[in-house]
Order: structure tokens, then C-alpha cells, then sequence
């Protein structure tokens, strides 16, 4: 074993199924950036892993609403988003993607391995199916009713409306979102891991890490203490996109995504790495450190390291630095309402200023509670702190350096107080941000380093340079010295926060980006070294670019307002599916309410040929004496159904709004009973 200690540093896989946005950012992927290239300045030895996650039914949902293959999606996804990360400087040493062949090798071996140690349970169990689109059903290809709220339109997984989570088995009145038809139960056979015979040994690995965060911790042991305790879980889907179940009769089978995206952690090291992988997955003297949000806890810190722990030849995290949530103007971002700053639009609309967005995404970091980003914040941050503090400290010492000696650092005479305050800042700045950095407080790292930035600004607004430089010759050379040394520590402790920045004064200054923990001060600006008069590190945000993006968000909010709320179509049917339905136009001739019930009524209908009892829904909106004589269209051959003890034949066909309000259906004029809908 070597004793190098080397760190394996991996952000989320993002679903390849739309653009990045700066709730991802702000999650994890800036503050995996800022920790690696920490790391990395320091000398470690790092590998920053990453990658498009591109199976899953978020896939599939998005590719069936454009309408597009499932793949045309990931490739489309995929090229946004990795363009977009490098553009913003998130510096990955790789970015894959699941659907390389290296994945599918490694996932698909890592699978057999477990299922030839006998990790997994096999089982067979009753899984709702769309007997009309022959497939078994994801959980979110599943609707109904929400067993909480009551909310009508809540999917298998979760309602929307509650957020209550939710499995199919826990909806009433299931329909598939496929075809509306009705799911029928129908056995399937799966690959569970026992999560639940596991539990003692996860539970130590987690009491084990009581450093990690609070909300990470909190979670996990949440999540063991449960009620039931952790659950087994099936480790294989019915779908047909993703990797496909190395097993012989296992046709129409694939990975569970989530089992096969963190392993995707390992098949991008290998492809970086080749040969050299191993050592960044098996040794002990790695730290395996994985950056999520905080919905994806419970993946890394109990299922990915349960399967580690079964196969046996890897190590475990041993950091899971999880974020909450990121806000935007007091809502929450949402793809579907479009509430979000996509990364892609904010490098189009704001060239060069990725540095700003790092900076306020990281000042603002969901760290320990869920955070706003608001753009009066963002332009408040950008102009008061950017600007009118780091920039304006940059901006006069290369000025007057040039102004007074002609860009060469002067030799210092005696020092003040007030010179050995702002110096003994400077050495000891590096320090604390490292420590706040590696128990991960990236906002308490940045506002050290800003004091610098304060400091060195008032120190100069204090010392006037300016006016001593006509009286006091010596003074002066030591006030710039001083000062410049500040504005050179900031150049190197700003790179994993400002690398943009950063590498533009470091050019300014003749500086190489060196080793935090080799730094001594007095050896980076010595008297005698040559600086350029530079340029302009941060621009101002004006008014009327945060309006435009406050505008852009108002037309998101409108669009959304206007839109009614109504279900998704439903997939086509060739044109027999619908000349077997029989519709008529029917009167009510006797209605009541159906005993103890209160949405119930049962109603009489005269259908022309003959009369049927039919139960309906409708007692929260109509009274029975008010519909009497009513003509209405009925689907007369729908299987009968025993309702409440009363036999229903057939449906009286109502229309649904947004908020739930049921009306009939009517023929706009009188009409024979018995007269057919086509
Ligand atoms: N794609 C998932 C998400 O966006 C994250 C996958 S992380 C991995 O929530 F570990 F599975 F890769
Ligand atoms: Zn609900």
C-alpha cells in the first residue's frame, strides 16, 4: 500500500434529460469544483469525476413529451450540458456518460458479480401493467388518486400536490399515463437487494461518520430508524432503455438507474485512468467524496455504499457532502414551470462573468437550509462586493504601482502596526480557508478570504498612498509593498473560487499558481519584481440586465398562469379502439343518493332501448332533484361494476376542470334517447 493519500471526488451524474441550472450549480457541482481545485492547488492527488446519467424513466418521459428516442435526448442533453460546465469552469478531469460501452461492461459485471455471491433476493411480485400499451408501468407512468390529499393527478412515486411519496400500490383509482387504461396486477420477477438484512452493517458504516453534515447524518439515521427499517430493494426495472440485465430469461429487463449511476462513478475513472483506476476505488488511503443535493442522500449513503459493501473490493464514501435546496425568487426552481436560470442562458446573457455567478452562488450556498437567489442579490453582490471592494483594491494598487515606479515592487522600510496587521492577514488567510474548506463551509471560506479583500481595501483608503506619496517617500514604498502583497495572496486563494479572476491577476502580477501550504508571503512580490498595469477585473451589472432577467422570469410566471392545468393527452388509439365504444344519449329519469357515501348518486337512465341503473361521482356537485330529466351522453358498454353493493352499468360522461368541477355532457338540442355518439 502506498501511503500517498489520494481523493476521488465525484458530483452527481445530472440527468441527461434537460439543461443544467444554478440549483444544480449551487447543489454541487460549484462546491465540488471549489474543493478539487483546493486539492489540486495544494498538490493532492485528485480525480474529479463526472458525467451524464442517461437512463432512468426521466429519460424516457422526456423523450416521449418531445416526442423524440430516447437517445436523440441524451445526445441532445449531454453535448448542453458538458459544454456548459467547461464553459463555466468546472474543471471535471472526465465527463462521461452511462451509455458509453465502458459503463455498460462495468455495471453489467458489477451486477453478475453480486448476483453470483447470491447478494440478491430474487422475487417475484404483482406489478401494475398497461394491458392496452403491453408494458409494465414505472412508478411516474402511473396516476391517481392521492391517498393523503386526495388530489386526483398524483403519480406513483410522489403527488405533486402534497409531496406526500408515494407507491403505486398506495393510489385509488390507478390509470396509466400511457394509455389511461386501468393497470392490471401482473407477476413479474426482480432482483431485490436486502437492504433490510443489511441494515446492521450500513448502520455502522453511517454511526461510524458522525463528521459528516449534520442534514446528511440527520438523514441517514432517519432513514434506518424508520419505521419499517430499510426495505429491500429491487435492483431491476420492466422497461426498455438502460442496461440490460446480464441474465439469461431476462429479456424486457434493465438496471434500476439507480444502480447502474453510481457505479458510473467508477466506469468514468476507468476511463480516465485506464489500468490506473483501481487505485482510486480499492485503496484505503483514498477518500471517496461524492457531492450530491440533498434528494440524492439515501443513494450514496446507503444503497451505493450497500452494494459496495456486497462486492467487496472497493472502499465506501467517506464523505458525502450533501446540499439542500437553492431558490429562486422565493420559489422553487422548476423545470416544468421554466422557474430556473438555465447555466447555458446566464454565459450567453452575461459574457465573462461566470466569476460573478460563482461568487454569489457560493456566498449563498443551501449549505445547512434551503437558500433564495435573487437578482438584486446577485447584482448587489456583483457590484458592492466584486466590484467596489476586490476590484477597486486591484484596480489602485496596479495603477499607482505603475504611476509611481513604473510597475516594479518598491522595497519596504519600516513597518506600522497597521502594515503588520494587514501582513499577518495575508499569511494567515490560506490557513483558514483550507480548514473551513475541507470540513466543507465554502461560505465561511469565502467571507475569510473577502475580508482580505476588506481589509486591505481599508487599509489603503486609511493609508492614503496617494497623499504621502508627495511627502514621504519611504511610507509610501511600504504601503505598496504591503498592499500588493495582499492584492498576490488574493490572486492564489481566490482560484478555486474565482479562477477566472484569479488566472487574469495572476497574469497581471507575474505570479504562478502555486501550492497554498508552500506559500510564504515575503517570497511572492519581492521588491524588484514586475507587474503590469493591468485591466479591469469585474464589470458593474446594470439595472437594465436585471430587469431583463426579472422580465424573463415574469413571462415564465404568466405562461403559467394562463395554462391551465389540465391532464396530459393520453397516448393515440387507432381509430377501432374508439368505434368500440358505444355512447348514447340517455335521460335521467330517477336519482338518489347512494347510502353512506357522500360523492355517490345513484341514477335511473332511459337509454332508448332500455333503462340502467348507472352509479356516478357527482354528488358534490349536482342534487338529485335538480338533474331529474336531464339529458345527458352515456357510455353504455363499459363492463358493470358492483359499486357500494349497486350494480353500475355503464358511465355518464362528465367534463373535469383544473379545480375538480364536474358538469355533464349534454346534446345541444333535445335528442331521442337511445340516439348514438360518433
Ligand atoms: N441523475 C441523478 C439526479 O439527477 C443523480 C445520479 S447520481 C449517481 O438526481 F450517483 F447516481 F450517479
Ligand atoms: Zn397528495
Amino acid at each position: 500500500m502506498s501511503s500517498t493519500k489520494r481523493y476521488t471526488v465525484t458530483a452527481a451524474l445530472p440527468y441527461a434529460n434537460g439543461p443544467v441550472h444554478i440549483g444544480h450549480l449551487a447543489g454541487c457541482y460549484l462546491p465540488a469544483d471549489i474543493y478539487v481545485r483546493y486539492l489540486r492547488q495544494n498538490g493532492k492527488d485528485v480525480k474529479f469525476i463526472c458525467g451524464s446519467d442517461e437512463h432512468g424513466v426521466a429519460i424516457i418521459m422526456k423523450a416521449k413529451a418531445e416526442g423524440v428516442s430516447p437517445r436523440e435526448i441524451v445526445d441532445k442533453y449531454h453535448g448542453i450540458m458538458k459544454s456548459a460546465f467547461k464553459e463555466f469552469g468546472i474543471s471535471f478531469d472526465v465527463y462521461s456518460r452511462t451509455s458509453k460501452e465502458i459503463h455498460h461492461q462495468t455495471a453489467s459485471d458489477f451486477f453478475l458479480n453480486l448476483y453470483e455471491k447470491g447478494s440478491f433476493e430474487e422475487k417475484e411480485t404483482a406489478q401494475y401493467y398497461d394491458p392496452e400499451a403491453k408494458q409494465f408501468l414505472a412508478d411516474r407512468y402511473i396516476e391517481g388518486t392521492c391517498p393523503n390529499c386526495g388530489f386526483e393527478n398524483a403519480y406513483g412515486d410522489q403527488c405533486e400536490n402534497c409531496g406526500t411519496s408515494l407507491s403505486p400500490m398506495d393510489l385509488k383509482n390507478p390509470r396509466s399515463r400511457l394509455s389511461g387504461a386501468q393497470p392490471i396486477l401482473k407477476k413479474t420477477t426482480h432482483w431485490f437487494l436486502p437492504l433490510d438484512h443489511l441494515s446492521e452493517k450500513i448502520k455502522a458504516y453511517i454511526q461510524d461518520h458522525k463528521d459528516w453534515k449534520p442534514n446528511v447524518y440527520g438523514q441517514c439515521m432517519s432513514w434506518l430508524d424508520d419505521a419499517g427499517g430499510l426495505q429491500a430493494r429491487s435492483m431491476t426495472r420492466d422497461l426498455d432503455w438502460g442496461i440490460k440485465v446480464p441474465l439469461k430469461d431476462a429479456d424486457g429487463k434493465v438496471l434500476y438507474v439507480w444502480f447502474d449511476a453510481p457505479i458510473g462513478y467508477i466506469s468514468a475513472t476507468k476511463e480516465l485512468l485506464g489500468e490506473d483506476w483501481e487505485k482510486y476505488w480499492k485503496e484505503e488511503n483514498t477518500e471517496l467524496i461524492h457531492f450530491i443535493g440533498k434528494d440524492n442522500i439515501v443513494f450514496h449513503c446507503i444503497i451505493f455504499p450497500a452494494m459496495l459493501m456486497e462486492h467487496g473490493a472497493f472502499i465506501l464514501p467517506t464523505q458525502v457532502p450533501a446540499n439542500e435546496f437553492l431558490n429562486l425568487e422565493g420559489k422553487k426552481i422548476s423545470t416544468s414551470r421554466n422557474w430556473a436560470v438555465w447555466l447555458h442562458e446566464y454565459l450567453g446573457d452575461f459574457k465573462g462573468k461566470q466569476d460573478a455567478l460563482r461568487y454569489t452562488l457560493c456566498a449563498n450556498a443551501p449549505e445547512t437550509k434551503d437558500n433564495d437567489f435573487t437578482w438584486k442579490d446577485f447584482q448587489a453582490r456583483n457590484n458592492n462586493e466584486l466590484v467596489a471592494i476586490f476590484g477597486n483594491l486591484v484596480n489602485r494598487v496596479l495603477v499607482l504601482m505603475q504611476k509611481y515606479y513604473g510597475g516594479e515592487i518598491p522595497k519596504p522600510q519600516a513597518l506600522t502596526a497597521a502594515d503588520k496587521a494587514l501582513l499577518e492577514m495575508v499569511e494567515s488567510m490560506p490557513g483558514q480557508v483550507g480548514t473551513s474548506l475541507e470540513r466543507f463551509r465554502f461560505r465561511e471560506a469565502l467571507t475569510t478570504y473577502m475580508r482580505l479583500a476588506r481589509a486591505g481595501n481599508k487599509y489603503l483608503a486609511e493609508e492614503e498612498p496617494w497623499k504621502k506619496v508627495k511627502t514621504d517617500a519611504d511610507r509610501t514604498a511600504t504601503i505598496m509593498y504591503v498592499a500588493a502583497q495582499a492584492v498576490a495572496q488574493l490572486a492564489h486563494v481566490g482560484e478555486p473560487f474565482l479562477p477566472f479572476t484569479a488566472s487574469k491577476l495572476r497574469a497581471f502580477l507575474g505570479l504562478e499558481l502555486k501550492d497554498w501550504s508552500s506559500l510564504s508571503v515575503r517570497e511572492f512580490l519581492l521588491p524588484g519584481a514586475k507587474i503590469e498595469k493591468g485591466a479591469l477585473l469585474f464589470e458593474k451589472v446594470e439595472n437594465d440586465a436585471v430587469e431583463a432577467q426579472l422580465q424573463k422570469l415574469e413571462k415564465s410566471r404568466a405562461l403559467e398562469n394562463t395554462q391551465p392545468k389540465v391532464p396530459s393527452l393520453k397516448e393515440e388509439i387507432p381509430f377501432e379502439a374508439f368505434t368500440k365504444t358505444d355512447i348514447r344519449v340517455g335521460t335521467i329519469l330517477e336519482a338518489q343518493a347512494v347510502p353512506k357515501t357522500d360523492k355517490l348518486l345513484q341514477l335511473l337512465v332511459d337509454i332508448g332501448i332500455e333503462k340502467r341503473t348507472v352509479v356516478s361521482g357527482i354528488a358534490g356537485h349536482y342534487a338529485p332533484e335538480d338533474i331529474i330529466g336531464l339529458q345527458v351522453l352515456v357510455l353504455t358498454n363499459l363492463a358493470p361494476r358492483k359499486i357500494r353493493g349497486v350494480e353500475s352499468k355503464g358511465m355518464v360522461l362528465m367534463a373535469e376542470d383544473a379545480e375538480g368541477r364536474l358538469v355533464f355532457t349534454q346534446p345541444s338540442a333535445r335528442m331521442a334517447n337511445g340516439s348514438a355518439v360518433r
